[in-house]
């Protein structure tokens, strides 16, 4: 009388042949599941049925995966190697899973996500690559699943920089945590279509300020496409100043955000502090080079320092009343130095520095004399040894 009652075991349990040593594998409803969690496997086992439809493979000691340990699982949906040792994932290791929904890496040793690591996944939709040691996301390491991607974790890592460039193409995208980074800057606009997003942790990152987005508008009034937004970016160094008053001017109030910088403004909760305290210093110039005497063909330093809130950024007008770029004779930097390598005659003239933020600009002008050398037509040779025997030591300022 035991015996159907067997029999009905055996066929819902559907006892498979191939499953790997220690490893349970139960065929329910037509699909295969291969559970070897917490096994103490040190690789992917290799005899695993390719028909697997779940592969578990959490709390083992795997160091790596890639080569054959996933060849042909085409109808793998689910895949766990969560919490275990991985450092290395070999490059198209996951290239024959274009069925696969789920993919859970967190707890692992990972520094690196390459271009071609997670390619193939062409039907991902959740990425949990939380809690590993990452540094570094490439830009294309995400390019096959953009408009699939629902869910992406990867909080607690030690990212510097996420790409924002493909991050602001995941299309379906509703949950997003990159809590507890590294992050110290969102590109502006990415978050504009991202149409479904509903969550977006950046708790505890170094995220000095923000850029004005509607995503966050829409953390107040819900839009259309989705009703709420959870939004959390406490645990940052926020600079409470004019460029946040934007933020400041969204009722809310729930969040326990506060103030990094200014000084006076340390500590204190963010939407605590009255709007009219949200402010910027406009740029002072407070040093410049007044001129320069330079011998033809050295090189010019021009200098400009200018102080404000937020840091105002400076750029250079020339005698002929140009922006100057970057050139592989100039180079302009935001600090306030501008560096002209090669001097010719008609780099001379009034230059003016112009120190611009948030709230205004200053303006300062620098006078640079190009000491023409003599005998400028006679031997090319002779002029320019006598420019290299001369370097550095043509610069007078005043
Ligand atoms: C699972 O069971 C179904 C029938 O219930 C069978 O057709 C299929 O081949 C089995 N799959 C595996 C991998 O054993
Ligand atoms: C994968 O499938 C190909 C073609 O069916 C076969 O030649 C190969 O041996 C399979 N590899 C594994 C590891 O199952
Ligand atoms: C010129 O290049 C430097 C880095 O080499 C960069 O910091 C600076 O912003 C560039 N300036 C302009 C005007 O693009
Ligand atoms: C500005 O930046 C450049 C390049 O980083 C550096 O060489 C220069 O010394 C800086 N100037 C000042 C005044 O800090």
């Amino acid at each position: 009388s035991l015996k159907p009652i067997l029999l009905l075991l055996w066929e819902t349990w559907g006892v498979v042949s191939a499953c790997p040593f220690h490893c349970v594998c139960r065929n329910l409803s037509e699909s295969l599941s291969t559970l070897c969690a917490d096994k103490g496997l040190l690789f992917v086992p290799p005899h695993v049925d390719r028909r697997t439809v779940e592969l578990r493979l959490a709390d083992n000691f795997i160091t790596e995966v890639g080569g054959s340990d996933f060849v042909n699982m085409t109808g793998l949906v689910d895949l766990t190697l969560s919490r275990n040792t991985i450092h290395l994932i070999r490059p198209m290791a996951f290239a024959d899973l274009e069925s696969l929904r789920s993919l859970h890496l967190d707890g692992n040793r990972l520094t690196t996500l390459g271009p071609r690591d997670l390619a193939g996944l062409v039907n991902l939709q959740h990425l949990i690559v939380n809690n590993n040691q990452l540094v570094k996301v490439s830009a294309q390491a995400f390019d096959d699943f953009l408009v699939t991607l629902e869910d992406l974790d990867m909080s607690y890592n030690n990212l510097r920089r996420v790409p924002w460039e493909s991050i602001q193409n995941m299309a379906s995208l509703h949950t997003l945590n990159l809590d507890h980074n590294l992050i110290d800057h969102i590109a502006e606009g990415v978050f504009g279509e991202l149409y479904k997003l509903a969550r977006l942790d950046m708790t505890s990152n170094r995220l000095r300020t923000l850029p004005p987005d509607p995503l966050f508008t829409g953390a107040i009034s819900p839009t259309p496409y989705n009703a709420v937004i959870s939004l959390n970016f406490g645990g940052n160094p926020l600079h409470c100043n004019c460029e946040l008053l934007w933020l400041r001017r969204l009722i809310r109030g729930d969040d326990m955000e506060t103030c990094a910088t200014p000084a006076h403004l340390a500590g204190r909760y963010f939407w605590s502090i009255p709007e009219e305290e949200f402010t910027c210093e406009p740029p002072l110039i407070t040093r410049h080079t007044h001129k320069l005497w330079v011998l033809e063909g050295q090189r010019a330093t021009l200098k400009c320092r200018a102080i404000g809130d937020p840091e105002p950024v400076v750029h250079w007008v020339s005698p002929d009343d140009r922006i100057v770029a970057n050139s592989s004779r100039t180079s302009s930097f935001s600090n306030g130095t501008l560096d002209i390598l090669v001097t010719v005659a008609r780099d001379d003239g009034a230059y003016t520095c112009i120190a611009i933020n948030a709230a205004g600009e200053a303006t300062a002008t620098v006078d640079l004399k190009i000491i023409p050398l003599p005998h400028r037509g006679g031997g090319g040779g002779n002029t320019g040894s006598n420019g290299g025997n001369t370097k550095n030591n043509g610069n007078f300022e005043n």
